[in-house]
């Protein structure tokens, strides 16, 4: 009977976890077409049935551009199956900001600053990104479409937007606890002392409140069978060091990066010699791109002889990536790279496809880590942190391979 019952909860959860809104996130290098690539996939998954919510995070937004529509802050509706939004920093601030705002403008305008400025700056750098995820995650919350789609800023935008619910908890649990008790106590003191005023406390209730929205965040963006993130690039050299960038800042924070897409290849209808020697450098570039981010599947599209806009057009451009799959699938499920603190050095793992140490060799050149095993040739850029540090061992543990990073001898202290 026990058995039985437990059964049901494991299957409830799972049926709850599968039900859950599935969410997308394209990214890329600005121009690549991640707006056109994220709008191909909303309307093929609008197409194969899902309730589908295409969402711009960028405050240049264009995703009006590509449906050729106007296109609100509040979803509006597309299609069939399809809706659109393009979020407005503004409204988000009026709806979620409103004490934290007034304390600012309250502090600023007690400073001298005049009531225009006070209230631009009242809003501080990399908000637009934390409304951004609000919003994301309300509507993954209330499950009221199968699959939200997210067409990113650039990818620095991006890789700070995914990096905010960890910033945000390290506030709460190093600062803000200590901050809003040691504020309690000096208040009355402060504040004539310093003809200033300071955070009451339902400024630090409405922080408090956001904080822990922010943070669960997190939870819905590293859970990979709900969120993945797919990079869009161009087969360009500048495109894919940024693309390799990424990808290992990403796999530092955990997220799910389950696809690349290839976008802009040379058609092989076009056979003008003009076009031969590009042909030739794409087709390096795209070996780079394969050495770079496989095992991830590697989908393309061409080089379309007019801009993408409307449904129909987009629908073309989301058959030629996807074929016959369902963009909403996850591609990949495993971790292609993962990088884990350790005492104070940092563990690289790779899986990798051999497993004889004689012929392998591991080499750092500036910031790029180069494995090379027989014709097996694999790039990452490291990230700051990581490019940083020596690379103090290397070994192969059945499938994968281990880089440890960190020159100090951290784990002996310890
Ligand atoms: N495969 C393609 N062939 C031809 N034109 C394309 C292709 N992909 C995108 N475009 C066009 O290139 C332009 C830029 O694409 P898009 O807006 O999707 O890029 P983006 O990465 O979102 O740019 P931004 O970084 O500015 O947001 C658009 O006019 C789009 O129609
Ligand atoms: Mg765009």
């Amino acid at each position: 009977m026990k058995k039985k019952k437990e059964k049901q909860v494991r299957e409830n959860r799972v049926r709850e976890k599968r039900d859950g809104t599935r969410i997308l996130l394209f990214t890329g290098k600005g121009g690549v077409g991640k707006t056109s690539v994220s709008a191909a996939t909303a309307v093929r998954a609008a197409e194969m049935g899902l309730g589908t919510l295409v969402v711009s995070t960028d405050a240049a937004h264009s995703l009006a551009d590509s449906f050729d529509r106007p296109i609100g802050p509040e979803p509006v509706l597309i299609d069939k199956n399809l809706w659109g939004q393009e979020i407005d920093v503004n409204e988000q601030i009026a709806k979620n900001w409103g004490p934290i705002h007034n304390f600012f403008m309250k502090f600023l305008r007690k400073r001298g600053f005049d009531a225009i400025i006070a209230d631009e700056l009242a809003i501080l750098p990399g908000m637009e990104e934390v409304f951004s995820l609000l919003e994301i995650r309300d509507h993954a919350l209330d499950e009221r479409f199968d699959l939200i789609v997210i067409d990113c800023a650039p990818t620095g935008d991006t890789a700070r937007l995914l990096a905010i619910p960890d910033i945000a908890r390290w506030y709460m649990e190093r600062i803000f606890k200590i901050e809003r008790a040691v504020v309690k106590r000096i208040r009355p003191m402060a504040e004539r002392l310093l003809d200033t005023p300071l955070p009451t406390d339902d400024v630090y209730e409405a922080m408090e409140k956001l904080f822990y929205r922010i943070m669960e965040i997190k939870e819905l963006l590293v859970d990979r069978e709900r969120t993945s993130i797919r990079m869009v690039l161009n087969p360009e050299k500048m495109v894919i060091k940024e693309a390799q960038r990424a990808y290992t800042f990403l796999s530092l924070f955990d997220f799910g990066i389950d696809a690349v897409v290839v976008n802009r290849l040379l058609p092989d209808e076009i056979t003008d010699p003009y076009y031969g020697k590009w042909r030739e450098i794409q087709a390096e570039h795209l070996e780079t791109i394969r050495r770079s981010f496989e095992p991830l599947p590697i989908m393309t599209s061409r080089l379309w002889d007019q801009e993408i806009v409307g449904c129909s057009l987009l629908s073309q451009l989301a058959a030629e990536i996807y074929q016959d799959r369902n963009p909403a699938d996850v591609f990949f499920h495993g971790r292609p790279v993962s990088i884990t603190p350790d005492n104070g050095r940092y563990v690289l793992e790779l899986p990798v496809p051999f497993a004889d140490r004689s012929e392998l060799e591991t080499w750092i050149h500036g910031d790029e880590l180069v494995v090379r095993y027989k014709n097996y040739k694999r790039n990452l850029i490291l990230p700051r942190s990581l490019a940083n540090l020596e690379l103090v061992k290397a070994e192969l543990t059945g499938k994968s391979l281990r880089l440890t990073f960190g020159g100090q001898d951290h784990v002996e202290e310890a």
